[in-house]
């Protein structure tokens, strides 16, 4: 790993890249970020992009690419089948994670899609170290159910624990003995553990759960799309990984799994996704819903230049200096907002920093969804958008009651290689204003309430007029800053 230390002692993430291309970006004054706000129906999805100064939504399909991957994208072979294209990314892809087969898909969810069509029936149980939205919705619309089995340090919101992923194992034997095999649809291991702040698993969690799925005879499945911070995380964090390449690592991780999905938007930096595949008898179980839903074997929904990039952007994730860098920023992020008594989650993960809402707004009652009202008050305060993962983001239980989030997060992603250092202080001074003046902020409710899937475009409104009390206070503290 490069180390460049400071004379100043100061520790200072130091980017190994340059920028090439810009884009201006916008800052409205605070009374049109509360207009916009309302707009938007307090819901951060629901924003224009040219009102928001910094986009810190999601890391999904809004990294940046290098000169290579753009410099690639120009010599695709557009051609419908066995495209010259493809080839070079399925030979990348063997290459980099040793797998027999592989089926392309326009995004991650396109994969989960078909693994749940495949493998999910009425009454299944897919045991995972925990979920996502995506893949827990593919799951039960399919009829099946989840179960998590994180190890119980993963839920604690403040720690020191290096891999806040792992599965409990003990749990994991315990609950297939109690249901028996046949329920269980396969194991899932999600990379760098997106809902509970980007938390890694270990590489030996990986292969302790390897373990416990050869000894029932079920399938592992791992879902990838952040591989590449859980990748630097085991690098950095598990001693007896030090001594091995990126290359290695990923080879180790990938040759305990059945199936290795991904959303390309993350991993490689472009958009697409996939599903890496070990056997013939999966490969065949999963190949002829691919034309079905996504398109031809060798394209699978993506353009080709998106595939020529993701050839190039998965050889990039094997360098070390490219794959420190979200990490890196995410830690300063976390590390200076602890310094100014802002509740976030530790460690720093990967994917961005996550605010512990409940923490920061605990006069918001969870069923008016404090991790959506910080997300529509850091918006008002400094046009910063982010991401509710807390109550907002479950789905109902089937009887209407709200499914109370274990972790109430707003989500500030640190897409890779986008944002300078200035920008990063900038959203860590606004943060640290808004918890100085956290007593301002109250709830939100809905207005427009979807059944499925309502984080990404429900409707909802604040509960009272904190937002024009928080407008009026930001201009008395910053007169007539924007
Ligand atoms: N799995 C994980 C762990 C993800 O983080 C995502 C997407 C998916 C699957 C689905 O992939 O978007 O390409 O269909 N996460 C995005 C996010 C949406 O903002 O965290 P997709």
């Amino acid at each position: 790993m490069t180390q460049v230390r400071f004379f100043s002692g100061e520790h200072t993430p130091l980017e190994m890249h340059k920028v090439r291309i810009v884009q201006k970006l916008n800052l409205p004054p605070v009374e049109d970020r509360q207009r916009n706000m309302a707009g938007a129906g307090n819901n951060t999805f629901l924003l224009q992009n040219s009102d928001v100064f910094l986009d810190m939504l999601t890391d999904s399909g809004v990294n940046a690419m290098s000169d290579l991957q753009l410099a690639a994208m120009m010599i695709a072979d557009d051609s419908y089948a066995g495209s010259a294209t493809y080839t070079r990314l399925d030979a990348k892809l063997r290459e980099i994670f040793g797998f027999e087969y592989f089926l392309p898909t326009h995004q991650g969810r396109a994969a989960e899609n078909i693994i749940g069509q495949s493998f999910v029936s009425l009454g299944s149980i897919v045991p995972m170290n925990y979920h996502f939205t995506t893949t827990k919705a593919h799951i039960r619309i399919n009829g099946g159910d989840v179960v998590e089995l994180l190890a119980d340090a993963g839920l604690q919101t403040t720690s020191d624990l290096p891999f806040k992923g792992n599965m409990d194992i003990g749990k994991l034997e315990a609950f297939i003995a109690e249901q028996g095999r046949e329920k269980i649809a396969f194991v899932r291991m999600e990379a760098g553990t997106n809902l509970i702040g980007g938390q890694p698993f270990s590489l030996q969690n990986l292969a302790d759960v390897r373990r416990v799925c050869d000894e029932y005879g079920l399938m592992l499945v791992m879902d990838a799309s952040l591989l590449a911070d859980n990748l630097y995380f085991i690098k950095t964090r598990e001693a007896s990984c030090r001594e091995l390449s990126i290359r290695e690592i990923t080879l180790r991780m990938a040759g305990l799994c059945d199936i290795m999905y991904f959303s390309a938007r993350k991993l490689g930096c472009v958009r697409g996704g996939g599903m890496c595949i070990r056997t013939d008898e999966i490969y065949r179980k999963m190949r002829s819903l691919v034309p079905l839903y996504e398109g031809f074997l060798t394209y699978g929904g993506m353009s080709v230049r998106e595939i020529e990039a993701l050839t190039v952007g998965l050889e990039e994730t094997m360098d070390e200096d490219m794959i420190n860098q979200g990490p890196q920023f995410i830690a300063y992020m976390t590390g200076e907002l602890v310094k100014r008594g802002v509740p976030v989650i530790t460690p720093a993960g990967g994917l961005g920093c996550h605010l512990n809402a409940r923490e920061f707004l605990s006069h918001v009652p969870q069923t008016q969804y404090p991790a959506g009202a910080l997300g529509s008050a850091l918006y008002i305060a400094g046009g910063i958008r982010g991401m509710e993962r807390g109550t907002l983001s479950e789905e109902r239980q089937p009887d209407g009651s709200e499914t109370l989030a274990n972790m109430e997060l707003l989500r500030l992603a640190l897409p890779r290689r986008v944002f300078t250092l200035s920008q990063v202080k900038y959203a860590i001074d606004r943060v640290h204003w808004l918890y100085e003046n956290r007593e301002l902020v109250g709830g939100l409710e809905f207005t427009e309430e979807p059944e499925i899937l309502r984080f990404f475009y429900g409707r909802l409104a604040p509960v009272s007029d904190w937002q024009e009390k928080l407008v009026g206070k930001f201009r008395q503290d910053f007169g007539d800053s924007l």
